[in-house]
């Protein structure tokens, strides 16, 4: 089974080490997972909420970006992309904004915290907090929900954002009467290491005690280790490793055996100059090759521009159906698509007229082989799927069973080569017909959930009725 992992980092920083050990890393980690099928995006668009410095942003979206491919992310496993090259994000927003009551929003503890600070110095409950900076959990939960993700590795003040999310999601559904989106789970990584800064409070760039991750190069790094704050403990004396910023950092790098082997030299006593050196060398050690694959890519942004809107292209292919099928559902719909509606009536009563449409319907069949199959047809007899073939007709029997209940949004397709394919539980188990282009795949993609929307809806109209027998006979 697939678990779709997202999460975005928002782009008003330069990446530091423990951005590196507490987020990057592991994200990478989790990308390599084959079960899991991971969306990582540069929040930009939430850092217009906290920053107006435009270089700013325009820097860290570019490092962030080159920080996780350097890290080893791999832009053809995992979809990497800019959340401002997802128009389909903030269209989202809007249509979950409307059914967002605006007291959850009066709730947030990012937004309850400004306004305390407010009252508690007397000002206007809202003064300096923007409109921005209230729909954050709005802006937060579209990311989630357009491309329905199941898991959001965050940090523990975001836990109330994907609460957030689920409320919002849940009253989407019910106002619009069908499970258009699954509930995402917040999930916060216990065994990732929390790194001091060079203070010893926790590295954070507001603290101002960072340690660089790549900018400033191997200088920079040194420089900066070599400020870490110790004891005065002189060389000789043992010093205490459980308290030492330095220890902790050279564990969440180092193999249990190094660290023993530091833990030791501490107790022996190690000068703190030559125990930084240590501490240098092994996180050097690993930076080192990260830092030229970073450089690498930050001179050339033509090719990170290309890697970035590659991404773009693939989120979009999951979202851009989705926000589809919700604009259909909330009356944003296509006035052709209407007219024809519209038409019927006439169009049925002319001889000449095409034949009424019936709700899509399967056919099985047998090949050669003996193996067993099917073919989805919709309203208008275009064929739309064709399964994987079956020894056992059972099997075969058991797909339809789930596709006539799937229902469109819940269809889990996507493109391999120029075809759409259908899968369930992480396996294809159909394909529909190929597509020459984008458009065309977009619209291949809305009358496939539109046939399973129908059919879906036919299925539950007969088990209704079925029931409904039942009970009189
Ligand atoms: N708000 C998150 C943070 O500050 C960043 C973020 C934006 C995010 N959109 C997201 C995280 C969606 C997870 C999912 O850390």
């Amino acid at each position: 089974m697939h678990t779709r992992v997202l999460t975005g980092i928002t782009t008003t920083g330069t990446p530091h080490l423990g951005n590196f050990v507490g987020a990057i890393r592991p994200a990478v980690l989790a990308s390599k997972d084959p079960n899991v099928d991971a969306f990582y995006f540069m929040a930009d668009y939430h850092a217009l909420i906290k920053s107006d410095d435009a270089n700013r942003v325009e820097a860290s979206r570019l490092q962030i970006a080159a920080s996780f491919l350097a890290a080893g992310l791999d832009p053809d496993v995992a979809t990497f992309y800019r959340q401002s090259d997802i128009p389909e994000v903030p269209e989202l927003m809007w249509l979950l904004t409307c059914v967002t009551s605006k007291g959850l929003l009066n709730r947030a503890h990012a937004y309850k915290a400004a306004v305390d600070r407010n009252i508690e110095q007397q000002e206007d409950a809202d003064a300096g907090v923007t409109a921005g900076l209230y729909m954050y959990p709005v802006l937060m939960a579209a990311d989630i929900l357009a491309f329905n993700a199941n898991k959001v590795p965050v940090g523990r003040d975001q836990i109330q954002h994907i609460e957030m999310a689920r409320d919002i999601a849940q009253r989407f559904n019910h106002t619009y009467g069908r499970e258009f989106f699954v509930m995402p789970e917040a999930h916060i990584e216990e065994q990732v290491a929390t790194l001091p800064g060079l203070d010893g409070r926790k590295m954070s760039k507001s603290y101002d005690n960072t340690i660089p991750l790549f900018e400033g190069g191997t200088k920079g790094m040194r420089e900066a280790i070599m400020k870490i704050v110790t004891d005065s403990r002189a060389p000789g004396e043992p010093k205490d490793s459980a308290n030492s910023a330095l220890f902790t950092i050279f564990k969440a790098f180092a193999t249990p055996a190094e660290t023993q082997a530091f833990e030791e030299a501490l107790h022996g006593g190690i000068g703190w100059g030559e125990a930084k050196t240590v501490l240098f060398e092994r996180v050097e050690a690993d930076v080192a090759p990260m830092r030229a694959r970073y450089e690498d890519l930050m001179a050339r942004p033509d090719d990170m521009e290309d890697i970035l809107l590659a991404g773009a292209a693939k989120a979009r292919a999951i979202a851009g159906p989705l926000v589809e099928t919700l604009r259909e559902a909330v009356g944003l719909r296509n006035a052709r698509h209407r007219r024809k509606v519209a038409d019927e009536p006439a169009a049925a009563a002319a001889p000449a007229a095409a034949p009424k449409a019936k709700p899509p319907r399967f056919a099985s069949f047998r090949e050669d082989d003996g193996s067993f199959r099917f073919r989805l047809f919709g309203a208008d007899g275009e064929e739309l799927l064709l399964s994987r073939s079956f020894a056992d007709p059972k099997a075969a029997g058991t797909l339809r069973q789930t596709l006539a209940t799937l229902g469109g949004a819940q269809a889990a397709l996507e493109s391999q080569g120029d075809r759409i394919v259908l899968l369930v539980d992480g396996a294809v188990v159909a394909e529909g017909q190929s597509y020459p282009d984008e458009a065309a795949r977009a619209a291949l993609v809305l009358r496939l959930r539109t046939a399973l929307d129908v059919l879906a809806a036919v299925t539950a109209d007969e088990a209704a009725a079925k029931a409904a027998n039942k009970a009189a006979g």
